[in-house]
């Protein structure tokens, strides 16, 4: 543990923490932050000011480590002109490659696999005091913690898997956050699609004890939280036995369990720990039910296996649960879909989407696609984009096929379909998409629609008649004058993004905005009078 490191030696250590990669990484940076800095160190948006420069990874596609390993190699100069400079690599590429990143890339002092990142502290400290040998010199420690790259069995993964201690150290305080935070519920992955790294690079699929859940959630909504998203690779799969839960030193340990019936639940009003599994139907409904203040509940990502009944009823009946799902489908064709080992078929993935539409009308979905993946056809990727029509997803992430490095589609099949292939269906499969997203856009023009305020782009524009400032409206010289707009972007319950105008004050804030345009990507609109009040 990381006890022992005092505030001493690095309360004048500046960090800075890049985050590359999916919200999981966004979570565990945040975490990560926290913990450095309730030990002093500061950090800063500068790396060319920092004492401690850390990535955290992605290896989903090679083009995610690309951009990383060009990081890295930039930074060899800097650390040549700058040798107290410590450069960490903590995430997923830390797991899979950290070893040739090393040899390949010496100036990086340290890795940290996603598994070990409550150590990151610690690590810190030992590369510091490693650093610097007897007679002043620098010298390359390469400090590394890896753990699921060496898989441990499932039992003793839970029963190791102190990285808990991760997400409860989280460090609640209103400045954390923009009224919006992440809370893990699934750690890793088994599913073991063929393409993906993320089974190697999480390890196993370990569900978090739902009291955990639940009172991490608890106090980010008394903390000023108003939109929790819920994270795991699978979240439909959450389940969680009270039955059987083992306890280690004092703390609830995660079990690794079986897939529940996908019609599990009553579907009824409070099915919570009726048969003392907790499924993830029951883990949304009590954190609805539990938190009224709790003002909008978001999940990511759903597999589209086993996705039952129970949650689409939990969802209708629960008002502040929001009407989107993430479901990714990855291809159309169902030969695709068995190489892919996604265990549904098209038929299946329709079916849900029927079941969606008929529980939560008003919802909202989106979906990812790999185009390109070996032996795709030009028939198979027609059936994509019938789906894609079928569908009607505001959204579509489609991503060229990327061979990974010790997944079963690497050793299996051969990367046959071309760059320029890959990049023409990727780009049919946009431009449909395009269309689609465009008319469900189009539906929302001249409606007031919730948006939770997330971000401010200032834009300038020139002042034009009457404004708040009289030295605006005085004279033709002061109307030239310029003043600051500020541009808001949100988000609505669906997962639409809105910009307006409006004051920086708002964020984290729900306010209803009128829709007076539409874009294929965004929404544009203005506040309505009685939010501009409340401004
Ligand atoms: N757990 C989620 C996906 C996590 S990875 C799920 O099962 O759907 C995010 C997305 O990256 C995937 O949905 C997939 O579309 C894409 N992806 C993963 N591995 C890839 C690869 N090797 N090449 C291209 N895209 C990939
Ligand atoms: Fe990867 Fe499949 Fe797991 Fe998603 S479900 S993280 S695609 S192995
Ligand atoms: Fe990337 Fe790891 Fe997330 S590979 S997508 S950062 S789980």
């Amino acid at each position: 543990m990381t006890m022992n490191i005092t505030s001493e030696n690095t309360s004048t250590k500046t960090v800075y923490l890049k985050t590359f990669g999916c919200q999981m990484n966004v979570l565990d940076s945040d975490l990560v932050q926290g913990q450095l800095e309730a030990m002093g160190y500061r950090f800063v948006d500068d790396w060319e000011v920092a004492d401690v420069i850390l990535y955290n990874t992605c290896s989903v596609r090679e083009h995610a480590e690309n951009k990383v390993w060009s990081r890295v190699g930039e930074l060899k100069s800097h650390k040549e002109k700058n040798p107290h400079v410590i450069l960490g690599i903590l995430g997923c590429m830390a797991e899979r490659d950290g070893k040739d990143m090393v040899r390949k890339h010496p100036q990086v002092d340290l890795l940290c696999g996603p598994g070990e990142l409550d150590q990151v502290p610690m690590l810190i400290d030992n590369t510091m005091k490693t650093h610097i040998d007897d007679r002043g010199g620098v010298r390359n420690a390469h400090v590394a913690l890896q753990g699921n790259t060496h898989r441990r069995s499932a039992t003793y993964s839970a029963a190791a898997d102190n990285l808990e201690n991760l997400d409860l150290s989280r460090s609640f305080s209103a400045s954390n956050h923009d009224g919006a935070a992440y809370v893990r519920i699934t750690r890793g992955c088994n599913k073991f699609c063929t393409y993906c790294v993320v089974p190697n690079t999480r390890g196993r699929e370990v569900h978090r004890h739902p009291d955990h859940i639940f009172e991490e959630c608890k106090k980010l909504v008394e903390q000023g939280v108003r939109e929790i998203t819920l994270l795991g690779q699978t979240v439909n799969h959450y389940h969680y036995d009270l039955n059987s839960t083992v306890t280690i030193e004092g703390v609830h340990q995660p079990q690794v369990g079986q897939i529940l019936s996908p019609n599990r639940g009553t579907g009824g009003a409070s099915p919570i720990f009726s048969d003392g599994v907790v499924s993830f139907a029951d883990l949304l409904a009590r954190i609805h039910d539990d938190l009224p203040n709790l003002e909008r509940l978001r999940f990511i990502t759903s597999l589209p296996r086993d996705f039952g009944n129970d949650i689409l009823q939990v969802i209708k009946d629960r008002p502040r649960i929001c009407r989107y799902l993430h479901l990714p489908v990855q291809s159309g064709s169902n030969r695709v879909l068995k190489l892919m080992n996604r265990g549904y078929t098209v038929e299946e993935f329709k079916d849900l989407i029927d079941r969606v539409r008929e529980y939560l009308p008003d919802a909202e979905l989106a979906t990812d696609i790999i185009v390109g993946f070996p032996t795709e056809t030009e028939e198979d990727q027609k059936e994509t984009a019938e789906l894609l029509r079928y569908c009607k997803f505001k959204n579509s992430f489609i991503f060229k096929y990327s061979p990974r490095p010790d997944t079963v589609a690497i050793t299996r099949f051969e990367d046959d379909i071309s760059n320029e292939t890959k990049k023409r269906r990727n780009n049919e499969l946009l431009a449909i998409q395009a269309e689609i997203s465009q008319e469900i856009h189009d539906g929302y023009v001249g409606k007031t629609v919730p948006v939770f305020v997330e971000s401010v782009s200032t834009k300038t524009k020139k002042a034009q008649g009457n404004t708040a400032d009289p030295s605006v409206t005085l004279g033709w010289e002061a109307s030239e004058t310029e003043v600051e707009f500020t541009q808001l972007a949100g988000r609505t319950a669906g997962d639409l993004i809105v910009c307006f105008d409006g004051s920086s004050e708002l964020i984290g804030q729900t306010v209803d905005v009128e829709i007076d345009k539409a874009a294929p990507l965004t929404l544009f609109g203005k506040l309505t009078e009685a939010a501009k009040v409340s401004e």
